[in-house]
């Protein structure tokens, strides 16, 4: 973010919370409860927005190093992703071109070569082919086609893009647009580390686990005794870019904030960015951590889904340091106030939403994020927008 955009970010949560006002969408849409419920919607957005859709599966830090993998499986579909010898990015379906064994199951690590645990054929972090056992006994074939089938992959940003299909386009310029690339540009991703991170089921939806990120009406409330107490509850900033958003939620220390000269201000001091990247992710950085959550459904039920949690060090904290470790700390206490208070409430959603108990849920002037979201999903599935409702 400019400079400039962000003192007058800083100003705008100012106001907003001096004159006991918030971001306004302008009247309440009411969504549907099949959103979160109806199978066939569940098998078109998996067909849209994961299988034939670019997916972030991490950041530059997941592979740092020439050797470094990791593995990806909540498409359905294995992957590998590697960086290879030369420092490259690439993913691969993680299975043995001999007769279809799972190749690499470890969640991640570094390696150079992996053997497929049935009969040994191994590959490199390129894909290639380099061992096949016993060729006098198997038949020799021609390697140079046996590789592991290679996906889609890009690196942009400190972003890594996957496409699940062998065929599929990544064009990260077309996805972000100039504006938002330009803004995640200036967090530098490329330079974080991965910290940890956490994988939780969760009997709700997955745009249900998206819900929850689109707004601060609820911290006084669920959240009133972990979060409230160093955010302000409803009130934000909120800007769209395309099928993209950005919101600023207000820190408390935005009152420590005020006091200095605009010159001085920080925006995470003063303020905690959440960034949605359509269709899955919610991008949050922090002070001297960066979270990512991705929220995959499941295949078989769209009442269920699978969040995951990642979490990243920002490069002017050491690795291995106190100030590592404590920021380790916190992640995984936010990681627990989501499982534990916000995914609580998706589960209670769902069930209401499978009972059919309401037609349909409503969402608030305050919760612009909300309208943002479910129109985006219905305008990409060709199905007719949300009206807004004008209210007093
Ligand atoms: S299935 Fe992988 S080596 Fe046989
Ligand atoms: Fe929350």
């Amino acid at each position: 973010m400019e400079r400039s955009e962000e003192i007058d970010q800083i100003k705008t949560l100012l106001a907003r919370l001096d004159s006991g006002t918030n971001v306004d969408a302008g009247g309440v849409r009411y969504n549907p409860t099949s959103a979160y419920t109806d199978p066939d919607l569940a098998a078109a957005e998996r067909r849209q927005f994961f299988d034939h859709h670019p997916q972030i599966v991490g950041l530059s830090g997941d592979l740092p190093e020439p050797g470094s993998f990791m593995t990806f499986d909540e498409l359905g579909t294995p992957i590998l992703l590697t960086r290879s010898v030369s420092g490259e990015f690439k993913a691969f379906v993680n299975v043995c071109r001999h007769r279809g064994v799972v190749v690499e199951t470890a969640e991640r690590g570094t390696k150079r070569r992996f053997a497929c645990p049935f009969h040994n054929w191994t590959y490199d972090g390129d894909g290639t082919l380099v061992g096949l056992p016993k060729t006098d006994h198997f038949g020799e074939l021609d390697r140079s086609e046996l590789g592991l089938v290679q996906l889609p992959a890009v690196e942009n940003l400190g972003l890594l893009w996957v496409h699940p299909r062998p065929d599929g386009v990544i064009d990260p310029d077309e996805l972000l647009g100039a504006e938002l690339a330009a803004d995640l540009a200036d967090w530098n991703l490329g330079e974080l580390r991965w910290l940890g991170g956490d994988r939780y089921e969760v009997e709700c939806n997955w745009k249900l686990a998206m819900d929850t990120f689109g707004e601060t009406y609820h911290f006084p409330v669920l959240h009133a005794d972990t979060l409230y107490g160093a955010f302000y509850g409803n009130v934000q900033c909120y800007d769209t870019f395309g099928r993209n958003h950005r919101m600023l939620l207000c820190r408390r220390e935005i009152d420590e904030v005020r006091n200095l000269p605009p010159d001085d201000w920080d925006l995470c001091t003063a303020t905690l960015p959440v960034y949605w990247l359509f269709p899955n992710v919610q991008f949050i950085p922090s002070g001297n951590v960066v979270y990512v959550v991705r929220a995959y459904p499941d295949p078989a039920d769209p009442g269920r889904h699978t969040s995951r949690i990642s979490f990243y060090l920002r490069p002017h904290v050491s690795v291995d340091s106190d100030a590592a470790h404590f920021a380790e700390e916190v992640a995984r206490g936010f990681g627990g106030v989501i499982r534990d208070e916000d995914y609580v409430m998706s589960a209670s959603q769902q069930r209401s939403a499978n009972s059919g108990a309401l037609g349909h849920v409503i969402f608030g002037r305050n919760e612009p994020a909300l309208h943002h979201f479910h129109n985006t999903y219905r305008a990409a599935l060709g199905q007719e927008l949300l009206p807004l409702h004008p209210t007093g």
